[in-house]
């Protein structure tokens, strides 16, 4: 049921050959998760709304409807934890553990104007960040993201709504071929979870169109060009952190791979007003991940988090 979800509304998206391609990959890469039953409970009671009104160029993504819907509070609460956000669907409030809108606020004023772009997002998570590139004018937003729960509450938000331009597919983008035709390829909190960083800058550089644009999001550290953190175990209670570059190694990393107009737009460490507990994300977040006596610090001693966003250009 998730998968003909996710894949039939592509198909006018993509040729006859790349839909083979993708089926083909969804076959072998995406397999059901032990709380697919509940989950798919979850989306089974939700009707498809067509005659909703949305919004999707302000902070929080709004779908409105005249009456209200009972059981969608139940579905919502069953696909919890919910980490991206906010969300207003049909009068419910959804605060979630990220305000993903600042991260959005940041990084728009410095990227090519959306308008009629086909983008795609590597990592989307639960595909906020597709509708605010619909809503900054984008016509075909794919976001590609192998976590389950996340494509569940992107498939149940989008049977809420009438059908729209925002899609997920539910890879890891190594999986994925060298599309080379998005104008603009986001990878936001993806960087610092790839083993091979520089593998995964190609790949990116592999779904451009040639002159598209790379915004690339992701944890760093301060320092010189030659800074490169490799937790020795765990970074900020998460277990599967690989490598956190300054901001000048990310630059030399994306020059050395050829994009060109390599720029750091914006540097910020994230408050625990950002990143918080919420009663849509229940367990631990970023307040119990820092050294309770220095906020500057994680709990285990390194560098707070801080992100940095980077925008480049393929070459044409
Ligand atoms: C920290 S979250 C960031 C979500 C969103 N992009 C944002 O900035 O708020 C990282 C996401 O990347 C996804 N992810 C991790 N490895 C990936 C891979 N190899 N390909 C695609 N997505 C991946 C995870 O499932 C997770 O949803």
């Amino acid at each position: 049921m998730i998968a003909d979800l996710i894949l039939n509304p592509l198909q006018p998206h993509v040729s006859e050959a790349q839909f083979e391609q993708l089926t083909q990959l969804m076959a072998t890469h995406f397999r059901q998760h032990g709380n697919g039953p509940k989950w798919d409970n979850a989306l089974a009671n939700i009707p498809d709304l067509s005659d909703s009104r949305c919004d999707f160029s302000s902070d929080v993504i709004r779908v409105l409807a005249d009456t209200g819907m009972d059981q969608l509070r139940a579905s919502l609460e069953s696909l919890m934890p919910w980490r991206k956000g906010p969300w207003h669907l049909l009068g419910i409030d959804i605060d979630t553990e990220w305000r993903s809108d600042w991260k959005w606020q940041r990084l728009a004023p410095h990227i090519t104007s959306l308008t009629g772009r086909d983008v795609l997002d590597i990592g989307c998570g639960n595909g906020y960040h597709l509708f605010r590139m619909l809503g900054d004018g984008s016509k075909f937003a794919l976001g590609v993201d192998p976590t389950r729960l996340f494509l569940y509450q992107f498939a149940l938000v989008k049977k809420l709504m009438p059908s729209n331009n925002a899609h997920i597919l539910p890879l890891r983008s190594e999986h994925l071929p060298a599309f080379a035709c998005f104008d603009t390829v986001f990878s936001m909190g993806v960087l610092y979870h790839r083993r091979a960083p520089l593998d995964h800058i190609n790949e990116l550089i592999s779904f451009l169109r040639p002159g598209g644009e790379l915004v690339l999001e992701t944890l760093v550290v301060p320092g010189n060009a030659q800074t490169i953190l490799v937790p020795e175990d765990r970074y900020a209670k998460m277990a599967n952190v690989w490598f956190l570059p300054s901001t000048l190694a990310l630059e030399l990393w994306l020059k050395k791979l050829g994009l060109r107009n390599v720029r750091t737009v914006d540097v910020c460490q994230t408050t625990t007003d950002e990143q918080q507990q919420t009663a849509w994300m229940q367990f631990q977040s970023l307040a119990d991940y820092l050294d309770p006596e220095n906020k500057d610090l994680t709990i285990e001693g390194y560098p707070a988090p801080r992100r940095a966003i980077m925008v480049a250009n393929k070459p044409d």
